[in-house]
């Protein structure tokens, strides 16, 4: 297949529209629906001067971290390309920060609350014309440290962020957040770990050390060449692969392929974080084993919960307590994800179903006689043989290699955590609501797409206030989409919200209910998966600053097209 518009001539171009519907265009050559109305300009207006060093501010930890190429040794053979985060620690504790050795994922960043930190951000990838930012996901920050794209720097500028680390311990990651290009920035290997500790999670006594284990768990694809394959290089591919959210090939775990870890028989507190770009991952021990989970995205639970499995989508963490000590030396178990149904998401079975129904002539997937001779066969080759959506795969295997004697005991309190009461939200009959929809070839989030320097009367929110919203991934029944429609984790910049509620379409239940006891809203979270069809109830307040924060899917491609709208926190 022949293009002539690479991905990045059409950033050039500098907007949504110019990005995105041109591939609309293409699907809409290739008999898809159209793409709608024109799409606001994007962000190639020069920005702000990048943030300078406050002299007044004292850090407890100060870090250079730049954003830039690297080798990884990935797969066997050839080392793969990547952009990594790669960090020097100028003040500090030197266990602030810890490498993950052999991994593109940028190192561990380990706080404690209240500590006060200063990083000096560099973008420093050659040969991109597109801007960074650093978002620190889950954290509750002044505007200007959340990575707004209004921030977001040119290649050779450096953006100082300064603040104090407010937020409860917890697993919280990092990772770039410039409009229209964050699916492409994480996917070549940006990302990394933000742990903070306390004083109340210090005193449970978890495991730590070489038992404190965290796993970030991404999917990729790779050339014969063991180079990253990404839906962007080619707008007809790209538009499809956007449209769906990008599903690679490969589980890599911590950066590595086909992982195992080794373990003695003791407990470990396993910390998970989803940083694919669109794969969600239902997971369980192979041999059904139950999980005890302890913590959730905005830190501990009140007490420990069982579950057969954890459906995490992407941007979602949860911590683990996993106890190896009735095992003997020498087993192995598998953290598997478990099939699942329900959400339509292109992969070798989807993608071959259309084929197989624009081959047969029927059904309702239109997708043939191109007239611009581009196939459908061509358009769909970027995530041809990646596994479906919801398709099981081996994430992990856990190897019980040493006897250790010890006393670990599960805590049955873990941590003290204050309730928000809907009978003080200030909207508790008229919920707050944002309703994600496809309209043809795009993503909508109440019928807008993200414009930076927009903000609608119903996206104003008054610092202190407790509200209810409501989220809702509704029904289309556009003609690119399966009646079952697309998953969405949901994710709001600024704080940590409480899900008081869902609620599923009785004809997608089925297939909700194949994730749902994986559901853990038991605490603190900034990520919540909607499935087809389904409502969720929040309870929430931006208590802490005023400034523009951002409400998005974490689908990062689905982002980039703008299913993402500013938050405006006003005093
Ligand atoms: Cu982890 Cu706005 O994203
Ligand atoms: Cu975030
Ligand atoms: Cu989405």
């Amino acid at each position: 297949m022949t293009t002539q518009l690479t991905r990045r001539a059409l950033l050039r171009r500098g907007t949504r529209a110019a990005l995105f519907l041109a591939g609309g265009a293409a699907l809409a050559a290739c008999g898809l629906s159209p793409a709608g109305t024109a799409a606001p300009a994007g962000t190639t207006r020069p920005a702000r001067a990048p943030r300078q060093p406050n002299p007044g501010f004292v850090p407890d930890v100060e870090i250079r971290l730049r954003a830039a190429l690297a080798e990884a040794a990935i797969l066997p053979g050839r080392p793969t390309q990547v952009w990594s985060y790669q960090a020097e620690l100028l003040t500090g504790d030197p266990g602030s920060l810890q490498a993950i050795p052999g991994s593109f994922l940028g190192p561990t960043i380990r706080v404690r609350r209240g500590q006060k930190l200063r990083v000096h951000f560099s973008h420093e990838l050659p040969g991109t014309d597109t801007r960074s930012i650093v978002h620190w996901h889950g954290l509750t920050l002044p505007s200007e440290q959340d990575a707004h794209p209004r921030h977001a720097i040119a290649a050779g500028q450096t953006y100082v962020y300064e603040f104090t680390v407010a937020d409860r311990a917890g697993t919280y990651w990092y990772h770039p957040h410039p409009d229209m290009a964050t699916g492409r920035q994480v996917y070549q290997g940006l990302a990394g770990l933000f742990i903070v500790s306390d004083d109340e999670e210090q005193a449970l006594g978890l495991p730590s050390g070489e038992q404190d284990l965290a796993l970030v768990i991404q999917d990729r694809s790779f050339d014969g060449d063991n180079q990253l394959v990404y839906a962007a290089g080619d707008p007809m591919a790209g538009a499809m692969d956007y449209l769906m959210g990008f599903l690679g090939e490969r589980v890599l775990v911590n950066g590595q392929f086909d992982t195992s870890i080794e373990v003695a028989t003791r407990a470990y507190r396993l910390r998970l974080l989803n940083g694919s770009n669109a794969r969600t991952y239902k997971l369980g021990w192979e041999d059904g084993t139950l999980l005890t989970v302890i913590a959730s995205d905005g830190g501990l639970l009140e007490r420990p919960v069982e579950r057969p499995y954890v459906t995490l989508s992407p941007g979602e963490r949860v911590e683990l307590w996993a106890d190896f000590s009735g095992r003997a030396v020498g087993s192995e178990l598998t953290l598997a994800s478990l099939a699942f149904e329900g959400a339509e998401g292109a992969g070798a079975q989807e993608l071959s179903g259309m084929n197989s129904a624009d081959a047969g002539g029927h059904g309702g997937h239109d997708m043939g006689n191109t007239g611009g001779g581009h196939d459908m066969g061509a358009m769909a080759s970027t995530m041809a043989n990646a596994p479906a959506q919801g398709a099981p795969l081996t994430v992990l295997r856990v190897r019980v290699t040493e006897h250790a004697e010890s006393d670990d005991a599960l805590p049955s309190v873990l941590s003290s955590l204050s309730r928000h009461r809907i009978e003080e939200a200030v909207n508790r009959d008229k919920p707050r609501s944002f309703t994600m929809t496809q309209p043809g070839v795009r993503w909508e989030l109440n019928g807008r797409v993200y414009e930076p320097d927009t903000i609608a009367a119903d996206e104003t929110v008054r610092l202190g206030e407790l509200e209810v919203w409501e989220l809702v991934n509704a029904l289309n029944a556009g003609e690119t989409r399966h009646p079952q429609g697309m998953l969405h984790p949901f994710h709001i910049h600024g704080l940590q919200f409480q899900v008081i509620g869902r609620e599923v379409l009785p004809e997608l239940r089925a297939g909700w209910e194949s994730v749902s006891a994986g559901f853990v809203d038991e605490g603190w979270k900034d990520t919540v998966l909607l499935m087809p069809g389904e409502r969720v109830r929040l309870l929430l307040r931006f208590a802490a600053h005023t400034g523009t924060y951002m409400a998005h899917c974490h689908i990062l491609e689905h982002e980039d097209m703008g299913l993402m709208r500013n938050i405006e926190v006003v005093g």
